[in-house]
């Protein structure tokens, strides 16, 4: 059941003090995404609310984005989207800047890869300052999608990156 899959899932998250610098405490998904039936839950949390809504793309956010973001396309039978930093994609992009604590980072997609007017979920393992996730936000509206909704493995609710989602469906899993 539900209560079951979360307590799995938080049980194979581990936290790792002071990385990647001193003070910070990193929640390493690593023992979860080596755990079959854990993996199994996230993938299944991540996409239940989100099953018979017409999901035409899942756009995953690079890079742990992307491991998620695939089998929650299968899943939901969309195509998946990889959503990368800037300069990674070979061909046309369209791209979004967006504030990092210091200086600006950009993320792309293909600017062939989301049918306008189709439906789109953002997939992503952690909602931190939610700057890389309103960016992927505004991307698909650039492209002409219709964001249907953002599901996320882990928000960190004291950085508060639920407020720069006021107008997205946003589903997380854990909040810690
Ligand atoms: C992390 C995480 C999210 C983002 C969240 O990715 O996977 O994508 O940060 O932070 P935000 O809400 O403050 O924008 P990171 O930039 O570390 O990239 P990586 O997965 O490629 O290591």
């Amino acid at each position: 059941d539900t209560a079951a899959d979360l307590a799995l899932i938080e049980a194979n998250i581990r936290d790792i003090p002071d990385f990647p610098h001193e003070g910070i405490l990193f929640k390493d998904i690593t023992p979860l995404l080596n755990h079959p039936e854990a993996l199994a839950a996230t993938v299944r949390g991540l996409t239940a609310p989100f099953l018979g809504n017409g999901i035409d793309h899942v756009v995953g956010l690079e890079a742990r984005g992307f491991i998620f973001g695939a089998p929650v396309a299968m899943a939901l039978g969309a195509g998946f989207v990889p959503a990368r930093k800037a300069g990674k994609l070979p061909a046309d992009t369209i791209d979004q800047a967006y504030d990092l604590e210091y200086g600006t980072a950009t993320v792309e997609i293909h600017a062939d890869a989301i049918t306008p007017g189709s439906r789109v979920l953002v997939v992503d393992d952690v909602l931190a300052t939610g700057g890389t996730g309103r960016a992927a936000v505004e991307l698909v509206r650039k492209a002409g999608g219709t964001v249907v909704g953002f599901s996320v493995l882990m928000e960190l609710s004291a950085l508060q990156g639920r407020g720069k989602m006021p107008d997205v469906e946003l589903h997380t899993l854990l909040s810690v």
